[in-house]
Parts: structure tokens; C-alpha cells; sequence
């Protein structure tokens, strides 16, 4: 595909998706919350660290293999979760698990996926992940970790941070509500919509529109339809401020229910690491949800030197949040993560060439973190420091 073939870096097949895509679902990628502050705050993060590089170090055999919850990955990046992408892409969720499989690297799947997770678990069982996002009642949430456990999932992921549903202003602008609501202006802009991005009209009206939320159905009444298991969610996972809450409680229980590997994500304070910590979490994903969250909130990469210091010996940490290139990574290695994951960057990808865009994502990012390991003289992943940061941008 042409588009393909000539993109260099993760902002050029952003680009590309944005050409392809319907403004109001290139919206929905990009968009963050409020005035959108933390997008560019995310990014500037790792603009604000150098490397300092040291020459004449023989590093002619380079190793970006790295070891995460006892695995062996080809790089020190991930798929974060993105409930939606089979908007962008019909089966997204399993064109991006195939690719992540391709590339060996960890595959995470939304709780709002359109994919199914003992569908997604079959592409490459070991590798991949599940989201758990807390329904209003209980035992929904209960019975996932249930299914998650009984198909073999590697790790659970428990998103904390959406306690409410953020108020988004694109989706507001461009009429995005659950249940989805036909106005005459919809239809004249999705008319208007239409005639500009055709092929992706083409391809998702001929795989039957929205799938329905694979992982809910299970739990409403036979046949329901796409929209009614989105309102069903909707009405679980993010009703504002109700029982849906997740709580501490709920961390606990879910720790006692999950025997394997349970990492929380989007946790920024740490004293909340301390306590997930205590109560036997693994790992945890620093993350601000890409900006998607809490506008004002701080960097994932500003957050994790101080949740470092405070449980570094004790969990795995991850982060998202802002990472488009493999120096990104490599920044947030030196700075004391051990792992990095994205969510937007195999989104465009995936949007505009399927399995091969999601593939090519992960191939740029590899081969960039390959050559930037190189040219700052560091022949592995686990070698990455502070030392390879300059004095004044290291914390
Ligand atoms: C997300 N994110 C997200 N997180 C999560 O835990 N469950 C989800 O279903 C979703 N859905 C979702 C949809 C879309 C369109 C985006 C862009 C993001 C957040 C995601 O996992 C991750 O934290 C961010 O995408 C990381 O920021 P970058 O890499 O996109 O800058």
C-alpha cells in the first residue's frame, strides 16, 4: 500500500490517518479532555531530557530483547489498550494482536474492545493482556477476571483512572454520545463525510458497522445489538461518580480473584504505588490515559521518577503516555521505567494498513531504539540509565 511505503515515522502515519479516517473518529484518536493542555504536555515531556552518548564503544552486537513478568519481548514496547479501534479498522483488536504477535511484543485488549478476549487470547496465547475496566455490578467485573483466568491470559490490567466519564470536547463538537443520536446536522455531515473518506465507509459499512462489545454481551439478554451492548457499557463502566467507582476495595478483591500477574494503570502519586504495592499488585503503568483523562494531570514521565523511588524495588513499571519515537522509550528506560507502552501510534497504524500499518508502527519504533542504543554506545536494554541522560535533564 502507497500510503504505507512511504511514511518514515509514527507522525507521518498519524497524518496518513487522518487523511483516510473521518474527522469526527480521527477526533476521537486524537482528542484528550478540557482544552486538551496535557497532549502536548505528554510529548514535551520527553523533548525536555537529552542523551548524552558515549563513542568508540563496540556495539556491533546490539540486544533490544527485554524480559517483562518472566517473558522474553523483542523491544521494551507494548500495545496499550484502545476500546474503539474497530471504528477505526474493522477487527482492529485482532489485526493489532497479530502484528504485536509478528513483532513479539505485549498486546494489551481493552475491556471495550469489539473482540471477544478468548478470540484475541487464540492469536498468540502468552502474549497478550486483558483490560479490566470495573462494571457497576460487581460480578460482571468478577466473571471477566474469570474468563480472562480460564482462557490463560498473561496479565491483568485494572484502569483506575476514569472514575468519570471526561468531558471531551471534541466529541461534544462533533455530537459523539452513547447512545449514538441521529440528528438531521449528523446526517448532512456524515453525508459530507462520506463522499471525503470513502474507502473507510466502503470497509466499514461491508464488515456490518460497529461490532457489538464482545466482552458485555455475556452478561444482557440474547441478541442484543452493537448500540444497546455500547449503552450497556456505557452504563456499567462509566456512569459518573456511583458505585461503578472502583475503590481500593475493589483492588484487593480482584487481587485475591487474579492469581496471576496484575498490574494497575493510570495510578500517578506515589503513595498510591505504595499501596497497590502493599496489597500485592505487580506492576503498574504509569499513564495519564494520553491526555484522555485529566487535562491538568502531570506527564506519565514527570510521575514516574518519584513512584521509582517510592516502590522501584518492588513492582514492575510501565508507562504510556506520549511516546512516539524510540528515543522516547529509550528516555524513559534511562529514567527508570522497564517497560513502554502506546495506545495512538498501531491505532493510526492499524487505521490506515491493517495488520501491516500496525506492524510498520512497531517496526519504526524497533528499528529507531535499535539505532539510537547504538549512537549512544548501549548494547542492551537493561544497561539503560541516568548515566545516559545529561546532568541537567536527569531527576
Ligand atoms: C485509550 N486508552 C484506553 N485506556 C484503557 O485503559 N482502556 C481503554 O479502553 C482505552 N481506550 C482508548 C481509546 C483511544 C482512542 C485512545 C487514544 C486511548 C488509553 C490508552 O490505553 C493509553 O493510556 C494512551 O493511549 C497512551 O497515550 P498515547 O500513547 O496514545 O499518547
Amino acid at each position: 500500500m502507497r500510503r504505507l511505503k512511504n511514511v518514515v515515522n509514527v507522525d507521518e502515519v498519524r497524518l496518513a490517518a487522518r487523511r483516510y479516517l473521518p474527522g469526527f473518529l480521527y477526533d476521537f484518536i486524537e482528542g484528550g479532555v478540557d482544552g486538551e493542555e496535557g497532549l502536548a504536555r505528554n510529548e514535551s515531556a520527553f523533548s525536555q531530557h537529552s542523551l548524552m552518548p558515549r563513542y568508540l564503544i563496540d556495539v556491533s552486537r546490539r540486544n533490544t530483547a527485554t524480559k517483562l513478568f518472566g517473558r522474553s519481548y523483542a523491544m521494551p514496547f507494548g500495545i496499550s489498550p484502545t476500546g474503539p479501534a474497530a471504528l477505526f479498522r474493522p477487527d482492529a483488536d485482532l489485526l493489532l494482536a497479530r502484528a504485536a504477535a509478528d513483532a513479539n511484543v505485549p498486546f494489551i485488549l481493552s475491556g471495550a474492545a469489539g473482540a471477544a478476549l478468548e478470540d484475541i487470547h487464540a492469536v498468540a496465547p502468552g502474549r497478550n493482556w486483558f483490560q479490566l475496566y470495573t462494571a457497576r455490578e460487581r460480578q460482571i467485573s468478577h466473571d471477566q477476571i474469570r474468563r480472562a483466568a480460564d482462557v490463560g491470559m498473561d496479565v491483568l490490567v485494572v484502569t483506575v483512572d476514569t472514575p468519570v466519564t471526561p468531558k471531551r470536547e471534541r466529541h461534544l463538537r462533533n455530537r459523539i454520545s452513547v447512545p449514538f443520536e441521529i440528528t438531521p446536522g449528523i446526517v448532512l455531515r456524515m453525508t459530507r463525510e462520506l463522499l471525503m473518506h470513502p474507502t473507510w465507509f466502503a470497509r466499514f459499512f461491508a464488515s456490518g458497522g460497529m461490532p457489538a462489545m464482545a466482552n458485555w454481551t455475556a452478561y444482557m439478554s440474547a441478541g442484543a445489538s452493537a448500540a444497546e451492548s455500547a449503552t450497556f457499557f456505557f452504563n456499567q463502566a462509566f456512569v459518573p461518580g456511583d458505585v461503578g467507582t472502583p475503590s481500593w476495595r475493589d483492588l484487593e478483591t480482584y487481587r485475591n480473584l487474579w492469581k496471576g500477574t496484575l498490574v494497575v494503570k493510570g495510578f500517578l502519586h506515589p503513595d498510591d504505588a505504595v499501596r497497590a504495592a502493599d496489597i500485592g499488585c505487580d506492576g503498574l503503568i504509569v499513564s495519564n490515559h494520553g491526555g484522555k483523562a485529566l487535562d491538568r494531570a502531570p506527564a506519565s514521565l514527570d510521575a514516574l521518577p518519584a513512584i521509582k523511588k517510592a516502590v522501584g524495588g518492588r513492582m514492575t513499571l510501565m508507562l504510556d503516555s506520549g511516546v512516539r519515537r524510540g528515543s522516547d522509550v529509550v528516555i524513559a528506560l534511562c529514567l527508570g521505567a522497564d517497560f513502554v507502552f502506546a495506545g495512538r501510534p498501531t491505532l493510526y497504524g492499524v487505521a490506515i494498513g491493517g495488520q501491516a500499518g500496525a506492524k510498520k508502527v512497531l517496526d519504526i519504533i524497533a528499528h529507531e531504539i535499535d539505532l539510537i542504543m547504538a549512537t549512544i554506545g548501549c548494547d542492551s536494554t537493561d544497561r539503560l540509565d541516568e548515566h545516559f541522560l545529561t546532568e541537567e535533564t536527569k531527576r
